[in-house]
């Protein structure tokens, strides 16, 4: 197998794109899909500062590399969990890649913000831990963006990622996550920060290999609450797919970004007031972080 571009030897297919590259020229491409998503998307300028939320893992790490080395002004911000090891090893991880290039690194304990740690939310509420982690996690990138001026909050989520959410939402026909499911969000409110995906336009596989050509290192486990196997089945179920016709995920997502979601945008248009208690933006008098924080204030 030869490399497309230069016909040296490849180390990577990509049966989707009907090409083969060597390092340096993968390195080059995934390089090129993001500068191609921050373009298409007008997703962040390089006058303008962006907060790269860090998990450890080899997306968002894969990310905040792409955007230090193409000169954007990439802050990190990594979200203690206070999930056992695995936050403790995530959290090195992300001291380890920011002190190694010298980049800033912001970090928010949720059990401070809270009032308990993710494991501890469960007992606390009765709520699926993954679900009042993913609250407190888009509550706490908002917050940390609004308080420290950024104008954009930049997440790993790759094609993946998206594909497999857009397949959990229309097995459901959920009509506002549709609505809401996009590389990049607008900012609807003041309170609001932008919210974008860089990577929407990369494979699982792909940032995999683009973390180990570049020598990064990350946390390889996953959260010991595995994402809700429903996700994972959906990967799965796309990754067939994938293998039996190479372009079917990103067919499917770039298809419903451009011919779909304009029909569902309509759905997802609310009035947003300002939460009674934090100020931060709700549909409802009290926002959900506050209504889960009052849980766990009483459960203790
Ligand atoms: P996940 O929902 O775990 O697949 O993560 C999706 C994206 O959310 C990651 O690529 C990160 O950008 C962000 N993220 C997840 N966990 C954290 C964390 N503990 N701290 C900061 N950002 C996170
Ligand atoms: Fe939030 Fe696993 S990362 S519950
Ligand atoms: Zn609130």
């Amino acid at each position: 197998m030869k490399c497309r571009k230069c016909g040296g030897a490849a180390v990577l297919e990509l049966r989707r794109h009907n090409t083969a590259f060597c390092a340096p020229d993968f390195v080059e491409f995934f390089r090129r899909q993001v500068a191609e998503a921050v373009k298409r998307h007008r997703m962040f300028t390089r006058e303008e500062s962006v907060l790269v939320a860090v998990s450890g893992g080899k997306d968002s790490l894969a990310l905040w590399d792409v955007l230090l080395e193409g000169g954007y002004k990439a802050t990190g911000l990594y979200l203690d969990l206070g999930i056992y090891d695995y936050s403790k090893e995530s959290k090195a991880k992300c001291k380890a890649f920011a002190a190694a290039r010298e980049a800033p690194l912001l970090t928010v304990s949720v059990e401070e913000e809270v009032g308990a740690a993710i494991p501890e939310v469960h007992a606390a509420t009765r709520r699926p831990t993954c679900s009042a982690c993913g609250l407190s996690k888009r509550y706490l990138t908002n917050k940390a963006a609004l308080d420290h001026g950024f104008a954009v909050v930049a997440t790993g989520h790759n094609l993946d990622d998206e594909a497999a959410t857009l397949l959990g939402s229309v097995l459901h026909w959920q009509t506002e996550p549709l609505a809401r499911q996009s590389p990049s969000l607008g900012s609807t409110h003041p309170k609001l920060v932008r919210r974008v995906k860089p990577l929407y336009r990369l494979s699982e596989l792909e940032t995999a290999a683009y973390a180990f050509l570049r020598g990064i290192d990350y946390i390889v486990e996953e959260c010991p609450f595995a994402k809700g196997a429903t996700s994972l089945l959906h990967k799965e179920i796309l990754n067939r797919l994938e293998e039996a016709s190479p372009g079917a995920k990103h067919n499917f997502l770039y298809g419903f970004l451009e011919k779909a979601r304009p029909a569902f945008e309509r759905v997802g248009e609310v009035e947003l007031n300002e939460c009674a208690r934090c100020g931060q933006v709700t549909t409802g008098t009290l926002c959900g972080f506050c209504k889960l924080a009052d849980q766990v204030k009483r459960a203790r």
